[in-house]
């Protein structure tokens, strides 16, 4: 076919392409690998010289005007799509955002949030201490003789430190108490909640779990101070004021007198809630930190003295929230997650209710 024919066919043929898809087959047909002008160039080749420089230049532009008007029909097929989809699909502002995956906040750290929220409302700072820990900050300068059982294979994760030391996986966040006496001057006020590490594994004990400790030393502190304070911060920690406390004479190495404290319990909806007394359940260690405690770290005990308490945070947590199987906490299913965790949104307040 000549180059006018070929011309006057396609022009007509990309005039009438009604769609992108329609012209893209007129594009391959016409200037593709196989198509008819491609062919036509290809001619060319076996043209003497005088045919080549009379027809060259004619199915040259042939090929550069079928391209222009691919290129025009396209843009203009292009502007008729948008201008359909402008007329034909609308934005609804007024719809709610679609929902994107959220995570959810663990149990353990909205317990510690809701008791730093707590806690800071009494005065209190968070302090904090290594997981690896040394046996002196563990367990000597807590008063915990070599012979203590906590100290035996079975209980205590030991590891090999530098230069032929042994250190522990903490096994309570009690050492905290050492390094802050050690590193701040009194008065102290301070919490430190944190992971503790035990050998230990069943339904209610898992190698690794959660304490809070409290410590407060000044002037003239007394067991009246301890247990307004566990008063108060339980029951804010419940959200209820009937949460009533038990202590009992118990022992601790580092605090004298020592006492674990219950909390009364009753049967709500056939279920066991903390507040009233119809029996009573441990919730913490707790005492009048040990004079040798406060002078290993430095401080005079005649001059300083303090109280000390510490409890499993994740009791707490299925405590409140009725959780009956710890192992679940640290399986990470997500299904459990979704159920038990929390929005990251509702952050614990003292005055919006802790567990919010
Ligand atoms: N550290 C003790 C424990 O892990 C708890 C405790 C802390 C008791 C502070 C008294 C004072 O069991």
């Amino acid at each position: 076919m000549n180059p006018d024919d070929l011309k006057q066919r396609l022009t007509d043929d990309i005039a009438s392409a009604s769609d992108l898809a329609a012209l893209e087959a007129v594009r391959v047909a016409a200037i593709g690998k196989s198509g008819s002008v491609t062919a036509l160039l290809k001619t060319l080749g076996a043209m003497d010289a005088d045919s080549r420089a009379a027809e060259g230049p004619k199915i040259h532009s042939l090929r550069e005007c079928v391209t222009a008007a691919i290129a025009e029909r396209k843009a203009a097929l292009e502007d008729a799509e948008l201008d359909r989809r402008l007329k034909t699909e609308h934005v609804d502002l007024s719809l709610p955002a679609r929902e994107s995956p959220r995570g959810s906040v663990h149990p353990v750290s909205q317990v510690m949030d809701e008791l730093a929220e707590i806690f800071a409302d009494l005065g209190f700072a968070v302090a904090e201490g290594p997981e690896i820990e040394d046996d002196w900050h563990n367990f000597t300068a807590l008063n915990i003789p070599e012979t203590h059982p906590a100290r035996d294979m079975h209980d205590t994760f030991y590891m090999a430190g530098e230069h032929d030391t042994q250190m522990v996986l903490r096994t309570h966040t009690s050492p905290v108490q050492i390094r802050t006496m050690m590193s701040e001057k009194p008065p102290i006020r301070i919490i430190a909640p944190g992971r503790v590490y035990r050998s230990d594994s069943d339904a209610t004990h898992t190698p690794m779990f959660h304490q809070i400790e409290g410590l407060v030393i000044d002037r003239g502190i007394h067991m009246g101070h301890l247990k307004w304070t566990l008063e108060t911060f339980l029951r804010a920690f419940f959200e209820r004021d009937d949460v009533v406390l038990r202590m009992r004479p118990s022992y601790f190495p580092f605090t004298e007198p020592s006492a674990e404290v219950d909390v009364g319990w009753s049967i709500e909806k056939g279920r066991r809630v903390v507040g009233g007394s119809e029996g009573w359940m441990e919730v913490l260690g707790s005492g009048m930190v040990h004079p040798k405690v406060i002078a290993a770290c430095g401080l005079d005990p005649a001059e300083w003295q303090g109280f000390a308490f510490g409890t499993g945070v994740d009791r707490l947590a299925m405590l409140k929230y009725g959780m009956d199987d710890l192992r679940a906490f640290f399986d990470g299913d997500l299904r459990w997650l979704k159920h038990y965790g929390f929005s990251a949104f509702d952050v614990p307040t003292l005055s919006g209710g802790v567990g919010a």
